[in-house]
């Protein structure tokens, strides 16, 4: 297992945390890959019936590693590409799964709570979707879920602007269903995840079957489908490159000789 993925199993609950903090957490390639064998091997394990996603240092992640992306062409096919086989292990996940947030949670730092069975978040959570602002479109369902978690005027806003915004709004969208402080996160996100595994773990693994209906699933597996052929088809895009070049370069991106 990487070391920049710890996972460790406690009282039922397994703790995935991000550990690449002096680069906010951002996701490699090997790090969807430890995280997706984490769900792999917690969907499995009777002894896990939680999982819970957390961040090391002060941000929750900092979503795709930037440079990273330039890989996503050498894996197989695009079901082989890290990313994508991660999340499609989290839409078929069973068992709860949690998100502790603080600091920024970025791309899939933010998509991914759309999937979670609870959010808890302290006051230093920022959100955001910056897919547009680096040529790209939006992932993991976002298309499609955040319209069904916060109207399709406040998802339509939130996506193609992709600013920050704080952890009280998140709340208000419906993205965050517990807040506190900071210096709270752990301690009351592992309290939930205990409360959580505590519960009869066949009836908790119902309910959440029930609320994954088939029309539900087929209708977010559709819109990931279709996000993830014209995301791969925007990773080659000048728009994309000039994007990414100017965070390499540490100056905001020129579009405007686009058509
Ligand atoms: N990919 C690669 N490196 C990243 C990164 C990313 N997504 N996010 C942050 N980093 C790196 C920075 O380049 C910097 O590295 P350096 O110290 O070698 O210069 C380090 O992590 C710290 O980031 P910094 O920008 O100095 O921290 P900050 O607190 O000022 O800002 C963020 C944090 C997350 C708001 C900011 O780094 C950011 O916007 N990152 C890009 C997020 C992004 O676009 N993700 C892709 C989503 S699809």
């Amino acid at each position: 297992m990487s070391e920049s993925v710890l996972i460790d199993v406690k009282a039922h609950v397994m703790r995935v945390t991000w550990n690449r903090p002096e680069k906010k957490n951002a996701l490699t390639g090997a790090m969807y890959a430890a995280f997706d064998q984490a769900l792999e091997r917690a969907a499995a394990d009777p002894d896990v019936r939680v999982v819970l996603v957390i961040g090391a240092g002060d941000a929750f992640t900092a979503g795709n590693d930037l440079k990273d992306f330039a890989t996503w062409g050498a894996a197989g096919g695009i079901e082989d590409i890290p990313v994508i086989r991660a999340i499609r292990r989290v839409v078929d996940f069973p068992k709860p799964l949690v998100a502790a947030v603080k600091g920024a949670a970025v791309g899939f730092g933010t998509t991914l709570l759309a999937h979670c069975d609870a959010v808890v978040a302290g006051q230093s959570a920022t959100f955001s979707m910056p897919f547009v602002r680096l040529g790209l479109v939006p992932e993991f369902g976002s298309s499609y879920l955040m319209q069904a978690i916060a109207g399709r005027v406040v998802a339509s806003h939130k996506l193609l602007l992709g600013e920050p915004f704080g952890r009280d709004e998140a709340a208000t969208m419906g993205l965050v269903s517990l807040a506190c402080a900071d210096d709270a996160l752990e301690a009351e996100a592992e309290a939930l995840c205990r409360r959580l595994a505590a519960l009869p773990p066949g009836t908790v693994r119902s309910v959440k079957a029930l609320m994954a209906s088939p029309d539900a699933k087929e209708r977010l597996n559709r819109a990931i489908d279709d996000e993830v052929r014209l995301f791969v088809a925007a990773l080659q895009s000048p728009e994309h490159r000039e994007a990414v070049t100017a965070f390499m370069e540490k100056r905001q991106p020129d579009f405007s000789r686009f058509a």
